[in-house]
């Protein structure tokens, strides 16, 4: 048997929570691998043991610790993504709005930034478990973005102990979790409409939400989004990096391509202002940032 037991994954209990709590264990006389690893973690619940675990994977991983089976096709019969039983998932149209000038306020914002964080860990570990046959440096990369949110979520959720605050106290919403049911089996669906288009839409709304968060004086929550900032253009770069990769593999065009798959997987409709700079940096040609005007 092949790395950690993983007996049937099942569809339809993808998005169920709370009702199985793992804790990473690697197996008793076998060497530990990266994918099995990655998927142990994604059934974690509890928010900071899943963020900690994630950055000792990393560090497993850089001191050569760890190897990694490529061609594996894993099954997991935990439900993933574990999730602590708080905060409630609600649609996004019943978040509440609150004034920025109430540290309530400030926290609820903070917090809804740190369930993104918190998403973006299951986002990367699911990419580092779930395709096989990619090559080795598609999984040190996802492992990469993995470690860098479980920072993120780490840096938002000590900001939010901070002002009296925990991760679960707001209620949120789940549309990044299902954009990566929905692109489950199509490695380059997920790269085109998880990396290049959900986390590229926060390298254009951080600047704005960073700004708010100075002129109500939270100076290290701006701090916070400039760290974040920098290291999501990165996982952008990485998006566009694997979803050229797999578009001149497969023979595909990438522009026509990222069509075709936004509408098919009902991608949400990106608006402006774009943050082009960060775009650039991320490695999207002049051709993308032309066509985004004209979606
Ligand atoms: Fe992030
Ligand atoms: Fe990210």
């Amino acid at each position: 048997m092949r790395g950690l037991n993983k007996p049937h994954f099942t569809p339809d209990r993808m998005s169920a929570a709370d009702t199985h709590h793992a804790r990473y264990q690697p197996p008793a006389n076998e060497p530990e691998e990266l994918r099995g690893s990655a998927l142990q973690l994604l059934a974690e619940c509890d928010a900071q043991i899943k963020a900690d675990a994630t950055m000792s994977l990393k560090d497993r991983w850089d001191a050569g610790a760890i190897h990694l089976d490529r061609m594996a096709v894993l099954r997991s019969d935990a439900v993933i993504p574990g999730r602590p039983s708080r905060p409630a998932l609600v649609s996004p149209r019943e978040l509440e709005r609150r004034p920025m000038n109430t540290v309530t306020g400030r926290a609820a914002l903070i917090h809804a930034l740190a369930h993104i964080e918190f998403n973006a860990i299951n986002l990367a570990l699911d990419a580092v478990w779930r395709f096989n046959d990619m090559p080795p440096e598609f999984y040190a990369d996802w492992l990469q973005v993995a470690a860098e949110e479980a920072l993120h979520f780490t840096l938002l959720n000590t900001h939010l102990a901070s002002l009296g605050y925990g991760y679960g106290d707001f209620s949120a919403h789940n549309s990044l979790w299902e954009m990566a049911e929905k692109t489950r089996e199509d490695v380059l669906a997920r790269m085109a409409l998880v990396p290049r288009t959900l986390e590229a839409r926060g390298l254009d709304a951080t600047p704005a939400v960073r700004a708010k968060l100075a002129q109500a004086g939270d100076e290290p929550a701006a701090a916070i989004l400039d760290i974040i900032l920098r290291d999501e253009v990165g996982h952008v770069a990485i998006g566009n990096r694997w979803y050229g990769w797999l578009c001149r593999k497969q023979g595909a065009e990438p522009l026509s391509t990222y069509r075709e798959l936004a509408r098919h997987y009902k991608a949400p409709v990106l608006k402006g202002p774009f943050n082009l700079e960060a775009r650039r940096a991320a490695g999207f040609t002049e051709e993308e940032l032309l066509a985004l005007n004209k979606a």
